[in-house]
């Protein structure tokens, strides 16, 4: 099993190209079920939850294309669908597998994906995306820890109002899928409102799609009998952002962001400029951190967009670490989601967590140690740690950010980092 070794104390300087969203990349990919025609998508990262889902997609009987050039596009082609079903052995390492549910409904008129099961940050259940396609009219079975969804008569869903009582970004992008090829209407009430959603709808509305409102929490969609090919540019990841702007600010270094969104980050740039990190946009989709000399502590809650991402809560922390004075960090997000406090606290870090509250004592002098990454946003957050820890720390388990970070050691490497896998 993979390990990062990472010597701390190098402040970063340089320039680091962002890559393209994965978690927007996910549901396109999983749009491509809805036409028989090719959809070709550009700026997709290569990274392990990616290569999951074209398998995914491969497994239903859609030609996956890799082409050389550009290494970041990809072709893919369900003329037709064949076993609408997701199998457990995939869908058990990505939970974002659920997201060819909705489509494959949409398209065979009958779908079979396997339960998602426990994961670490929490129960994460995908009651909400049943009960909202039952909202638009499917039928909703399971058996053998498979869910079984089926539009009526085996035909197209009818479409409905769906009300999330919760917001859910996979479920609303699930929602979306199975609407667009509805007989009628579908009013989506309480939809998420982050930027993968707007990207998602616009790659449906290139393939033929009648959406208005992606982007608010009501989202109205004219079923159509058929959608067409489509090419679109996956926008680019600002979680993946965010993690560097961290990482510049935290090694009190110096980095340029480019090919980056600044306008998807609003609130992890706020938030970091009130710990007294200097950020600048120096150019379109450009960003420049600067480290402060001295950083204070603030506090942070978890939200929806435009919230302060739950998938930026981890790397705030290690940065809060490093601040002066107390931080307290709610996670509303998510109930399970500081498993990497206890290997910051292994490292040097003073932390108590409470239930949902995090409260964090800096700054601390961290030292490398062995530690073991949980997920893949708590992964990040270690290398983060590592990053100015003294000495040499390792991290185990490095499968978990490979999932969603495209090459991390090669990009922090370039920077100055001193880091290597073992
Ligand atoms: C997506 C992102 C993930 C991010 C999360 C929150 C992808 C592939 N993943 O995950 O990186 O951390 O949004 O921004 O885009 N819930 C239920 N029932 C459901 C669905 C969700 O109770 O049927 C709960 C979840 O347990 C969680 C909350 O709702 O507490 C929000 O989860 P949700 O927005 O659905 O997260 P994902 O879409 O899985």
């Amino acid at each position: 099993m993979d390990k990062l070794l990472i010597e701390g104390g190098t402040p970063l300087k340089g320039s680091v190209r962002i890559s393209g969203a994965k978690n927007a990349a996910l549901p396109a990919m999983a749009a491509a079920l809805l036409t028989s025609d090719r959809v070709e998508l550009e700026n997709i990262p290569r990274v392990r939850d990616i290569i999951t889902m074209g398998r995914l997609l491969a497994h239903m009987g859609a030609i996956v294309e890799t082409p050389a050039i550009p290494p970041t596009a990809m072709i893919f082609q369900a003329e037709e669908v064949n076993g609408a079903e997701a199998p457990y052995e995939l869908v058990k390492t990505m939970r974002a597998s659920i997201l060819t549910l909705g489509p494959l409904v949409a398209r065979s008129g009958h779908a079979r994906v396997s339960l998602p099961g426990g994961c670490a940050i929490g129960a994460r259940p995908v009651d909400l995306h049943l009960k909202a396609l039952e909202q638009m009219g499917a039928e909703i079975g399971m058996s053998h820890g498979y869910v079984e969804a089926r539009a009526p008569r085996g035909g197209r869903l009818p479409g409905g109002r769906v009300f999330f009582d919760k917001i859910t970004v996979t479920g609303t992008e699930n929602i979306l899928m199975a609407a667009v090829l509805a007989k009628g209407e579908t009013l989506i009430e309480n939809a998420a409102r982050e930027p993968e959603i707007t990207d998602l709808a616009e790659l449906l509305i290139k393939m033929g799609a009648d959406i208005e409102g992606a982007g608010t929490s009501t989202i109205r969609v004219h079923g159509k009998e058929k959608l067409h090919g489509a090419k679109h540019t996956i926008i680019p990841d600002r979680i993946e952002a965010g993690t560097f702007l961290v990482a510049g600010a935290i090694t009190k270094g110096d980095l340029e962001l480019t090919g980056c969104a600044p306008e998807h980050l609003t609130s992890v740039i706020a938030k970091l400029r009130e710990t007294g990190v200097d950020i600048r946009e120096t150019g379109p989709g450009k960003l420049r951190v600067r480290g402060a000399k001295k950083l204070v502590a603030s506090d942070v809650i978890t939200e929806e967009y435009p919230g302060f991402a739950t998938d930026m809560q981890a790397q705030f922390m290690a940065l809060a670490t490093q601040a002066e004075g107390t931080s307290v960090i709610t996670e509303t997000i998510f109930e399970n989601r500081f498993l990497h406090a206890s290997e910051m606290i292994r490292m040097g870090a003073n932390i108590s967590v409470e239930g949902r509250r995090a409260v964090v004592h800096g700054p601390a002098t961290l030292s490398g140690s062995e530690v073991i990454a949980s997920d893949l946003r708590a992964s990040a957050s270690l290398v983060l740690a590592a990053l100015v820890a003294r000495g040499e720390t390792v991290i185990d388990r490095v499968y978990h950010i490979d999932r969603g970070y495209e090459r991390i050691e090669e990009k922090l490497a370039g920077v100055g980092a001193v880091i290597r896998r073992v």
